[in-house]
């Protein structure tokens, strides 16, 4: 594929980590002499969840779960399970990580899901969280940093499978 595009730094490494280290520190504390279950949504979530891991003080089990909507920069609103769960939810205190809530779509999807397998509690945590750009009303708890409607890359999160691998978070300009 051709592409033609422009990057804008957003936010550094540097930044990134000490909001990872904040967030991992209130997810510790929220849930002290408790053990959670975290599942990072792939793709775009395995950086973000891979840094944040290594800050918790807490027990934690990782699983992961696959989904898909978008096509390029715009979600396609149908979501697919593209790999499952291998944790049982049941009775156990669930921490979605994502990468990015957009629309809310897919945390919107997901929370359905998970609802129908009983676990004793459900929260979200977002690296980016792009409030104004919601057309499904999701609660995410924890959230790194608010952003606009922009189409970012970095990080784990790409366009079209590249970019993934920035160490930091940048604007997508596509021209
Ligand atoms: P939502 O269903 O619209 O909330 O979209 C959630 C998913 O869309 C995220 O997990 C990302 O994979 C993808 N996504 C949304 N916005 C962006 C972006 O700015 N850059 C890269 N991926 C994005
Ligand atoms: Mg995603």
């Amino acid at each position: 594929m051709k592409m033609n595009a422009d990057i804008d730094v957003l936010f550094t490494r540097e930044l990134i980590q000490e909001r990872v280290r904040q967030t991992a520190r209130r997810i510790s504390e929220d849930f002290k002499g408790r053990k959670v279950l975290l599942i990072a949504v792939l793709r775009g979530s395995f950086v973000f969840c891979s840094d944040l891991i290594r800050e918790l003080t807490i027990e934690f089990k990782v699983d992961f779960i696959s989904l898909s909507s978008y096509s390029g920069a715009v979600s396609s609103g149908n979501i697919k399970v593209m790999s499952e769960l291998r944790e049982d939810p049941a009775g156990e205190d669930v921490i979605i990580v994502e990468d990015i809530i957009d629309t809310g779509i897919t945390l919107d999807f997901l929370l359905k899901e998970l609802s129908l397998k009983n676990p004793k509690s459900v929260s979200a945590c977002a690296l980016l969280n792009k409030k104004g750009a919601r057309i499904k009303d999701v609660a995410v708890k924890y959230s790194c940093f608010e952003i606009g409607g922009q189409f970012v890359v970095g990080y784990g999160l790409d366009y079209n499978g590249l970019y993934r691998g920035l160490p930091y978070i940048a604007i997508l300009k596509i021209k």
